[in-house]
């Protein structure tokens, strides 16, 4: 089998798919394994590093020969367009923006692995790049605001006097968010958290953060997540919301619905009544904000708060994360590769719902809607 790893093209995209110490596995099960030059240069893996572990490296185009293409961001049409009927490819596949791509993989007659529709059932737990890059993220959003905050996380007691610890509030408390308390306790500051998934105040409270009881009801959907808030579910959590924002140096917004764009929790006014200096972390910037006003990517100030609107979190930490990620993806080809080739079993359930598109058809049923829309 020849797999490829091209280099990641969008822009702010730091991640390699595979990292060298998952190469020789691949190696020793007698694949061919191609990797473009110069793909791991932010994740510190060098050609030479790739070289070492029995890779080949490849100047320019590694695509036309591919029969296996291992990527992070979606693949670009123009980048399907060089495959062969028939290839697979590995990675994650939707969001806003990405059908021409998908488009472009029905029509080539790809199989297209999605990362993001690997089940979360427990023999995928080491395929679930979904969450280990989301632990990257949550991690990350913390100490964005650590740094960013004009006073310490920690209480000081000193001869000059004490510091009060920061209050850092976070929305949202799956696995970003849950990260996000880990880390912000770990400096030592005051946590409070809110979701809405009832199952989620054990998980924050074994994390050492207190649970903000609202008094609304639960938002929970299927698999797990949670289901989005009608407009007037949403009024009431904003308010029910707004005195504690009114107290908080912090708030790291991680809040998501499936399927759906993010939920608008901090409104205009709730930042209006923060106090001067803190700060505002909107993870959910890149899929239409948790916060009215986030920009991705950018800091704005809105009045005497700072909104920062992340942009490729995972990427800022492109070492680890694209170590997670090769472990998450080499464990889901596991499941189909032998010194045979590579065998998608639409049998095995895993297979079946992470293969987005295959033999021109898309079979994941919300993605074929959206492109019937469009046509
Ligand atoms: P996600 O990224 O889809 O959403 C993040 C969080 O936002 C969720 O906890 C969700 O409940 C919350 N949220 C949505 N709307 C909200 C609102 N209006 N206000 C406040 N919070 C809101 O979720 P993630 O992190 O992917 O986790 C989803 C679920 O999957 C969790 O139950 C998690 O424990 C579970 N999970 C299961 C795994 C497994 O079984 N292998 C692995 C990872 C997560």
């Amino acid at each position: 089998m020849r797999i490829v790893v091209p280099a990641e093209t969008r822009p702010g995209e730091r991640r390699v798919a595979l990292t060298p110490d998952a190469v020789a596995p691949l190696v020793d099960s007698g694949h061919t394994v191609v990797v473009e030059s110069g793909a791991g240069t932010w994740a510190l893996a060098k050609d030479a590093d790739y070289e070492a572990a029995g890779a080949e490296v490849q100047v320019g185009d590694v695509l036309t020969d591919a029969e296996l293409v291992l990527h992070v961001r979606p693949l670009l049409p123009e980048q399907v367009q060089r495959l062969r009927e028939g290839t697979a490819t590995a990675g994650f596949v939707t969001g806003a923006g990405e059908l021409p791509g998908i488009r472009a993989l029905r029509d080539g007659r790809i199989s297209a692995l999605a990362m993001e529709l690997i089940p979360r059932i427990s023999r995928a737990q080491s395929m679930d790049a979904l969450t280990s890059q989301a632990l990257v993220a949550g991690y990350r959003c913390a100490l964005e605001a650590a740094t960013r905050l004009p006073r310490f996380f920690p209480l000081f007691m000193t001869a000059a006097g004490t510091v009060r610890p920061a209050k850092v509030l976070v929305l949202g408390a799956g696995v970003a968010g849950l990260q996000a308390i880990a880390t912000a306790k770990r400096l030592g500051a005051v946590v409070e958290a809110y979701d809405v998934r009832p199952a989620s105040a054990d998980e924050v409270r074994s994390m050492g953060a207190a649970f903000l009881d609202l008094g609304l009801d639960a938002q929970e959907g299927s698999g797990g997540y949670a289901r989005e808030m009608a407009a007037d579910r949403a009024r009431r959590q904003q308010e029910a919301l707004a005195p504690h924002l009114a107290k908080a140096d912090v708030v790291i917004t991680t809040a998501a619905v499936p399927g759906r764009p993010a939920p608008l929790l901090v409104t205009a006014d709730m930042l209006a009544g923060m106090p001067a200096g803190s700060v505002v972390v909107d993870l959910a910037a890149e899929s239409g904000g948790n916060v009215e006003g986030s920009v991705a990517g950018q800091t704005t100030a809105v009045g005497d708060v700072q909104l920062v609107g992340m942009a490729d979190a995972p990427s800022t930490l492109p070492v680890d994360a694209s170590r997670l990620y090769a472990k998450n993806i080499t464990s889901l080809l596991a499941l189909g590769l032998s010194e045979d080739g590579f065998r998608l079993d639409l049998e095995d359930e895993i297979f079946d719902a992470a293969c987005l598109a295959h033999d021109g058809v898309v079979r994941h049923a919300p993605t074929a809607k959206l492109l019937e829309e469009e046509q």
